[in-house]
């Protein structure tokens, strides 16, 4: 690309040092910390309160009903993001400015999922023509890599002789794809196999080599940088298990393609066919771009416009609706009101489909890596808590491991259910099971049962929950959901005045661990500390 991304200065200002920010404390005490969801619900009050504290946006219907807010509170924090500078915030996102300012770079996995110029209506066509030129750019390229990856993927679904595709990648190259092939599952041919392999500990791809026939086998190298240890490492590994199979270097290239923006370093590898990116696609945000290839090739072309359509829906409720009808928005201000105010630690959340069972792990990145931040924009340490713990297992499993904690343990935890009012399979009646489940759990929480003789049988309730409605796990669905989430995320990052899109908590640990390494083997453990020399020569073989 040529064109230079627009100026920018950071339009934000920290939540603490707002108005807002102090009202809602004041507020918090003399009666938020108080609310009573049964008594707002259960009242005659209760069916305006659902009406006002629900909301359809683009695919996803949300109930916030039983979530621990009134109209003051909600009122404030409102406040609270307009005197943050949110939407400023947000309009410089979409403007292709630099927000990401330690690594100086744009933000616009956005741009992946707007439809080609053509396809708009004039209105939003006429709002792209007054895109920079940097923007105009990216999308044209954008466009090019789109086409260019879809013929691929179809080339694959074609091929017979291809069966299994074994995507190599970790984090955002791999957590994305990996969730939304399982969730679109039932789009899948048959005889197309997808794996996923992340971890470095060689049981994983080992124990999948062991399966597979080089000749039917299609690997995808998947790393924005080229260079992470652990994707290199299973790459480097099956590139020697196909060669000891018979491969030979030529065939190599047709079974070896490269998901990356590092295209030196792929061809170094001795690929051939690799697919492109750009450094404003940040890896947890990437499963729009190259990356989402595997999702392509499981679900066809056609599908995979529709899942960037669902998101691109998303984007535009995002832009345009009024802070008080923006469900990203409201969904980011009761992050901060729980994390702030009531100071709850931690969010579960529950998807009750089976399809979206991978979808709390893509969040622990999404959300924990943008937003598990301890600084301003000016490196100037918080005097708040950030990103809460965001966890999570598919309903009903999660009720037989950790509700019981959720219902009766000391700590606060909202949930988040995530139910599908059709489902895309479904054996007699299994459906309904499931979503009385929810719903219950949903109730159970918020209700609770009184239990005067036995304390061991008390359930205390009040306890909050938001309960996502899909019509069903179409493509459009699950791309409108993964947006929201994003755009969620960027919100509480914009109210709490940090940058949500670098990452170098992770670059320590990265260090370390190859200083250690060959330690490993020669268990030389000078300077180290004590801890760490005694565990490692736990290690030493004899
Ligand atoms: O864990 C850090 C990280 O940089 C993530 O942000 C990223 O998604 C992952 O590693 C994988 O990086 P890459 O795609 O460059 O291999």
């Amino acid at each position: 690309m040529s064109a230079a991304p627009p100026a920018y200065h950071d339009p934000r200002t920290r939540c603490d040092r707002t108005p807002a920010w102090g009202a809602l404390q004041q507020h918090f005490q003399q009666s938020g910390r108080h609310f009573d969801l049964r008594a707002a619900l259960e009242g005659g009050g209760g069916a305006a309160r659902v009406a006002h504290f629900s909301q359809q946006a683009p695919h996803v219907y949300a109930d916030l009903s039983k979530n621990l807010i009134d109209a003051r509170t909600e009122a404030l924090l409102l406040q609270l993001a307009r005197e943050c500078g949110v939407e400023a915030y947000r309009d410089a996102m979409f403007a292709g400015c630099p927000i990401n300012h330690t690594e100086g770079r744009a933000v616009m996995h956005w741009l992946l999922r707007n439809p080609p110029p053509d396809h708009m209506n004039q209105g939003a066509a006429a709002i792209e023509n007054a895109a920079s030129g940097f923007v105009a750019e990216a999308a044209r390229e954008v466009q090019a890599t789109l086409e260019q990856m879809l013929a691929l993927a179809e080339q694959v679904r074609a091929d017979d002789a291809i069966t299994d595709i074994v995507n190599i990648g970790i984090g955002g190259s791999d957590l994305g794809p990996s969730m939304a092939v399982k969730a679109l599952d039932d789009l899948r041919p048959a005889p197309k196999r997808l794996h996923f392999i992340s971890n470095v500990d060689g049981m994983e791809l080992g124990s999948l080599l062991r399966t597979l026939q080089p000749e039917r086998t299609l690997f995808l190298i998947a790393s924005k940088t080229f260079t992470t240890a652990e994707t290199m490492t299973n790459a480097r590994a099956a590139r020697a298990w196909f060669l000891a199979q018979g491969g030979s270097e030529q065939q190599l290239a047709r079974h070896f393609w490269a998901l990356t923006t590092n295209l030196e370093a792929a061809a170094q590898f001795g690929i051939h066919t690799t697919l492109g990116f750009w450094d404003w696609v940040g890896g947890r945000y990437s499963l729009w771009s190259a990356i989402g290839l595997p999702i392509a090739i499981a679900v066809g072309a056609d599908a995979f416009r529709r899942l960037l359509a669902g998101a691109h829906a998303m984007d535009q409720h995002f832009r345009r609706a009024p802070l008080e009808q923006n469900l990203p928005v409201r969904l980011a201000l009761l992050d901060v009101w729980y994390r702030n105010f009531h100071g709850f630690g931690s969010r579960c959340v529950a998807p009750y489909s089976h399809g979206l069972r991978r979808l709390p792990a893509y969040l622990q990145q999404l959300e924990m890596e943008s937003n598990g931040k301890g600084v301003d924009a000016a490196g100037d340490p918080l005097p708040y808590a950030t990103s809460p713990v965001v966890w999570g297992e598919p309903g009903t499993n999660g009720q037989h491991a950790f509700f019981q904690m959720l219902h009766q343990g000391p700590n606060v935890i909202p949930v988040e259910f995530i139910a599908l009012a059709r489902p895309g399979r479904d054996l007699p009646g299994q459906h309904a099971r499931l979503v009385a489940n929810a719903l219950a759990q949903a109730k159970a929480l918020m209700r609770g049962r009184p239990s005067p003789d036995n304390p061991h049988r008390h359930f205390g309730g009040n306890r909050p929950s938001t309960f996502f409605v899909l019509e069903q796990l179409t493509p459009e669905a699950l791309g409108a959901l993964i947006a929201l989430y994003e755009h969620r995320v960027f919100v509480a990052g914009a109210v709490w005045g940090i940058n949500s899109f670098d990452q170098w908590g992770v670059e320590l640990g990265k260090v370390l661990a190859q200083g250690l390494e060959p330690r490993l083997a020669s268990g030389d453990t000078e300077g180290l500390d004590a801890s760490t020399a005694a565990l490692l020569g736990r290690f030493q073989v004899e």
